[in-house]
């Protein structure tokens, strides 16, 4: 049995620990590295020294918050990648010690699989079959999941993920990192009819490209005389193309599966405007219902990595000693899919 799991997550700049019991969450904390600020991105070595300094911390006050006892503690689920090495390293080398130390069933888990279950956190009546889009700093991968473990790929990107591309070209606007949010907060206020930018591959397939994108925006600045002035505009005619791409890849994916669910999960599902845009083009339609998890499950943290653990644990499913961090861990359970638009 494994009641009581503890989940960590250490793969980028979030150091989480959280504690679920009978697949309810009972803690969730998770610490973002400051340090990266200054620099404009993550720097993996300092990431991996700030996982190590604070990992011990973290745990103890999820075991405190959730009221339970490191004895208690049944099954230790961790990010195994992928990510930074080093950092995942931190804490798969941390949970194999509480895992050996304390003879409890261990589970490395992937990145991608963890943000796929954190709707599921608040959502116990979530289950397959559906279509899910996970879009995070790393990846961008639309999924036809006809059940838990079992993934058929259906489009990925070809260059640059969605959070990579909000990221970059928040650094062309001048926003800091990561940007996603900031530039959500400024297209708020952006004129969408001011910079009609291009939808990559949005007529055909599910596959992805967003650096063509990118490029139009840093052309459109270089052509700006104006930035300040322009920079809102720009964020929202930016985010309205990727959002664009997002939903349509999505809307084709149910009507070519037929499924009536649509999960969304990854960093970029934190976004308000995507998840808003895919319940009116979606649930509006009363083509699927569109399932998302809150922010703070959406970001990486380690209650997402908990629940995916969990399911494979009551699976009887437990990795041995010689887990180890993998940067390019392939997803498991997945395959390539036949379907075509
Ligand atoms: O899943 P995540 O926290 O980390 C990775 O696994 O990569 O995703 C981080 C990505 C970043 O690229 C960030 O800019 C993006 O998610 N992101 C957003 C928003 N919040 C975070 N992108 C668009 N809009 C947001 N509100
Ligand atoms: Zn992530």
């Amino acid at each position: 049995m494994a009641d009581v799991v503890l989940g960590i997550e250490t793969s980028c700049d979030e150091t989480s620990a959280a504690v679920l019991v009978k697949g309810e969450l009972a803690s969730l904390i998770i610490l973002s590295q400051d340090v990266h600020k200054i620099f404009g991105g993550v720097v993996p070595e300092l990431a991996s020294r700030a996982h190590l300094a604070a990992l011990p911390a973290v745990v103890d006050r999820a075991l405190a918050e959730a009221g339970v006892a490191l004895s208690a503690v049944d099954g230790v689920a961790v990010t195994a990648g992928p990510g930074l090495v080093g950092a995942l390293l931190v804490g798969v080398m941390y949970a194999k010690s509480l895992a050996y130390a304390g003879d409890r069933a261990l589970i490395g888990v992937h990145h991608m699989e963890g943000h796929l279950f954190a709707p599921a956190v608040e959502d116990p009546q979530l289950s397959p079959p559906f279509v899910a889009l996970l879009v995070s700093g790393g990846h961008t991968l639309l999924l036809d999941v006809p059940a838990w473990g079992r993934y058929r790929l259906l489009g990925e990107t070809r260059d640059d993920a969605a959070g990579e591309a909000f990221d970059k070209v928040a650094t062309l606007l001048g926003l800091g990192y990561p940007g996603g949010p900031a530039i959500e907060k400024l297209a708020r206020e952006g004129d969408p009819s001011r910079f009609n930018f291009p939808r990559p591959m949005i007529s055909e397939g599910f596959e992805f490209s967003f650096s063509g994108l990118k490029t139009a925006v840093l052309h459109a600045v270089r052509a700006s005389d104006n930035l300040d002035r322009d920079r809102a505009a720009l964020a929202r005619g930016f985010q309205d193309a990727v959002l664009d791409v997002l939903v349509s890849k999505l809307e084709r994916a149910v009507r070519a599966t037929g499924y009536s669910t649509a999960v969304l999960g990854g960093g970029v599902a934190c976004s308000r405007a995507l998840s808003a845009r895919a319940a009116e083009r979606l649930s509006g339609g009363g083509l699927a219902r569109v399932a998302v998890a809150s922010p703070r499950l959406n970001a990486d943290n380690a209650a997402m990595i908990a629940r995916a653990g969990w399911h494979r644990l009551r699976l009887g499913e437990r990795s041995d000693w010689t887990l180890d961090a993998r940067a390019d861990l392939p997803l498991p359970g997945l395959e390539t899919a036949e379907i075509t638009t």
